[in-house]
């Protein structure tokens, strides 16, 4: 039987914690859309689907009680220390209903074939009038031929990822959510060298094949860098939708 994106990421979720621990404002702007749409403050209770290594605290207000939720052990096991993680799959969380006022959801669902098993268990844990912000991966996005074809073709393990699309807000509407935003946002992950760039990349998506210049030119050619700040910024970009549950059930 093939592997699931829960066993590779079981394997590889130690090289992709070290990446954001070695280079951990590389992507503080890919942190910031979600952020801006949520309006977290310090008394919401706030789901972070999937976690991955609980990266979010930093960038919320201190003392906000968030629960980190991943099914994979690699990334969790790996020096997590947070009195509020949850190893389970993602539609089946161990938190009541109602529980949560605030769901941040970055990057994590594009391994799902069917998300509406989510989304259904995202409303669940809602309080009416709670928001949902999910931003992934957009099909045709100039993101998605270099996860679907580069990483693919230079990671052992490869890269499959269905990605978001108009069928994504149709499928959030049928969960029952309504949807406030949805936007396509440009930004860059920014590093202090194109070495630093390619060594991310490398433990990130687990690039195990190539050598560094085949990997920059991989980079240049799907994405493309230019010069900020004194920064190489990597283009990425990915789609931010913000929903809500509505405060009354529809009748
Ligand atoms: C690219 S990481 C994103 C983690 C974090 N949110 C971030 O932005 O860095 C993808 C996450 O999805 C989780 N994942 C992989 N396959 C999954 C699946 N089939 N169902 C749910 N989560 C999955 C992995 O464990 C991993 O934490």
């Amino acid at each position: 039987m093939g592997k699931t994106y829960r066993d590779i990421f079981n394997q590889r979720g130690n090289l992709y914690n070290q990446a954001m621990a070695q280079y951990p404002g590389a992507r503080d702007e890919e942190f910031t859309p979600l952020l801006k749409l949520l309006q977290i403050q310090a008394s919401d209770v706030v789901a972070d689907i999937p976690s991955g290594g609980c990266y979010l605290k930093p960038y919320l207000p201190t003392g906000t009680l968030i629960y980190s939720v991943d099914p994979s052990e690699g990334f969790l096991a790996d020096g997590v220390s947070n009195e509020h993680v949850i190893n389970a799959e993602i539609d089946q969380i161990p938190l009541t209903d109602g529980s949560v006022d605030k769901v941040y959801s970055l990057s994590g669902i594009h391994h799902l074939v069917d998300k509406k098993p989510f989304f259904r268990e995202m409303y669940r844990l809602l309080k009416p009038g709670g928001l949902f912000g999910l931003s992934d991966v957009a099909k045709d996005s100039i993101v998605d031929p270099f996860l679907n074809r580069f990483v693919d073709e230079h990671n052992t393990q490869g890269h499959v990822g269905i990605f978001l699309d108009a069928s994504t807000l149709t499928d959030l509407e049928a969960c029952g959510f309504e949807i406030i935003s949805s936007e396509l946002v440009p930004y860059t992950w920014n590093f202090d060298d194109r070495k630093g760039m390619v060594h991310f990349c490398r433990l990130l998506f687990g690039l195990n094949i190539g050598s560094d210049e085949e990997i920059e030119r991989g980079i240049e050619h799907y994405l493309g860098s230019e010069s900020k700040n004194g920064k190489i910024a990597m283009h990425w970009e990915l789609l931010c939708i913000l929903a809500k549950k509505p405060e009354t059930k529809p009748l």
